[in-house]
């Protein structure tokens, strides 16, 4: 067979299935799975077809073959306005090798531990500000704690008030973007208009160049400072030079620190929304956990709590039930390939979907079933469970996303009894192009269980 089964144009037309895309984005995926099957295409009348790739066999082919084989960073054209055109993601081939490369050694090994005590630390100042029977809001606290931990791994600060601003601008920037309506904008290239101050699109471009500016300001400073002996990302950038010799340019350090800024603490946010809401909806899943926590002392190494096996499996099946990112970036084909027994032309985009592998029934049984347990009596393959998707292009910022769960729920749920201000079951909804909780989604602190943190350095 040469091209996989799809919806046809006629059928439904293009505007609705978008904005069926963009509404009930897990509809859709279901939908269509149920219908054509777990490799389908969208459109390809006219033009190489879009094509969800639901199949961990044909995932597998994907993530293993030669990278050279697709083009990624085109294919996300719709991040140039938010992130810049050298950002990691919008780059391809050696230019995107060479700055991974880079990028890769602060979020890993040594430097992970040297952030566990920050996290810890950041989350007792950010939950300070709970009182103890009035609700809040979950989101707003969940995107402080990240952006703070973020700032401070790519800064090596996040106080002073360039950093009180960037704070400020960057919540209102991603928040312009953040409601399932705002991200029509993303969908909708006719929408993107500047109108001035008061239109959506024209209120995301002020707020943008103010984040732009401050960036700017800050990367002038240190260059003038010349202080190498830093062990920020921002110093790590500063110092890299490329074959020639060369330094990076202010441009290219501003997409690259906006990239880092972005998908390094919404993502994580979102999924720390969803772990609270899941620990607190289920009591057993809820019970299970202050068990597990209760193994330890008092004091407790943060490295020895993340590896406490049932918050881990928590934390994996928060991300598996409804992934934050439900596709990887696209891989389009460069040349003509089979995969999943169809033969593909140069241009398809393929989009490995997170969301349908891990619904699949044969791999995960009762898919819709939050379950912890199944992360303790098996291991999933790469191409099984991907909620940072895979290959040369896998989340560069997975093991510091994974810990902060992991220490972030640990340290909450030891010092507060915590509860949901309502147990309605809830569903994902569109944040940009990722799946989030609903905005709306409150707990209460009931009592308090400890003073402080029980985390130690
Ligand atoms: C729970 C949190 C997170 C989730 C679910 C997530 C998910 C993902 C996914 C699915 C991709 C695409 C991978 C692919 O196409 O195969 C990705 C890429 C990326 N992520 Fe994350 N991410 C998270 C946190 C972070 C953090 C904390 C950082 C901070 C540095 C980060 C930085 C990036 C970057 C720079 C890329 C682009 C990699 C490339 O194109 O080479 N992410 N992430």
């Amino acid at each position: 067979m040469t091209l996989p089964d799809g919806p046809r144009s006629r059928r439904l037309p293009r505007l609705l299935r978008t904005l069926k895309l963009v509404f009930r984005p897990l509809d859709y995926l279901d939908e269509y799975s149920l219908r054509y099957g777990d490799i389908f295409k969208i459109g390809g009348e006219k033009s190489p077809p879009f094509v969800y790739v639901g199949n961990p066999e044909a995932v597998k082919q994907i993530f293993t073959a030669e990278p050279a084989q697709f083009e990624s960073g085109r294919g996300n054209g719709v991040l140039r306005y938010l992130l810049g055109d050298n950002s990691l993601i919008m780059l391809d081939g050696e230019s995107h090798e060479r700055q991974r490369r880079l990028l890769m050694p602060p979020f890993h090994g040594d430097r992970l531990r040297t952030y566990s005590q920050l996290i810890c630390d950041i989350t007792q100042e950010v939950t300070d500000e709970w009182t103890i029977g009035k609700p809040f809001f979950v989101r707003p606290f969940m995107q402080e704690i990240t952006l703070r931990v973020i700032l401070r791994a790519v800064f090596g600060l996040d106080e002073g008030e360039r950093f009180q601003q960037l704070r400020h601008l960057l919540n209102f920037m991603l928040d312009a973007l953040g409601t399932p309506l705002s991200s029509t904008l993303l969908f909708f290239p006719s929408l993107r208009q500047d109108w001035g101050r008061f239109s959506p699109w024209g209120r995301f471009l002020r707020i943008k160049q103010q984040v732009r500016q401050l960036l700017y300001d800050e990367i002038r400073e240190r260059r003038e400072q010349g202080d190498f002996s830093r062990t920020d990302i921002l110093t790590l950038l500063l110092s890299a030079r490329d074959e020639a010799g060369q330094p990076m340019t202010d441009e290219e350090l501003h997409d690259e620190l906006m990239t880092l800024l972005v998908a390094g603490h919404e993502t994580t946010a979102s999924a720390l929304t969803w772990a609270f809401y899941w620990i607190h909806h289920l009591p057993e899943v809820h019970d299970k956990l202050m068990a597990d926590l209760g193994t330890l002392g008092d004091s407790v190494d943060p490295m020895e709590m993340a590896r406490l096996p049932y918050l881990s499996a928590i934390c994996s099946e928060t991300l598996r039930i409804y992934p934050i990112a439900p596709s990887t970036f696209i891989r389009i084909l460069k040349s003509p390939m089979e995969i999943g027994g169809y033969q593909f032309e140069a241009g398809t985009a393929l989009m490995p979907s997170i969301y349908l592998i891990h619904q699949r029934e044969d791999i995960y049984p009762e898919p819709k079933h939050f379950k912890p347990e199944r992360f303790l009596e098996r291991q999933y393959s790469p191409y099984e469970y991907l909620p940072f998707g895979g290959s040369n292009r896998r989340c560069i910022g997975a093991a510091l996303a994974q810990l902060e769960m992991k220490l972030v729920l640990a340290s909450i749920v030891s010092r507060f009894q915590l509860a949901l201000t309502s147990n309605r079951p809830i569903k994902p909804v569109r944040r940009g192009l990722t799946l989030a909780p609903p905005a709306g989604m409150q707990m209460v602190a009931i009592a308090p269980r400890l003073e402080k943190s029980p985390v130690r350095a």
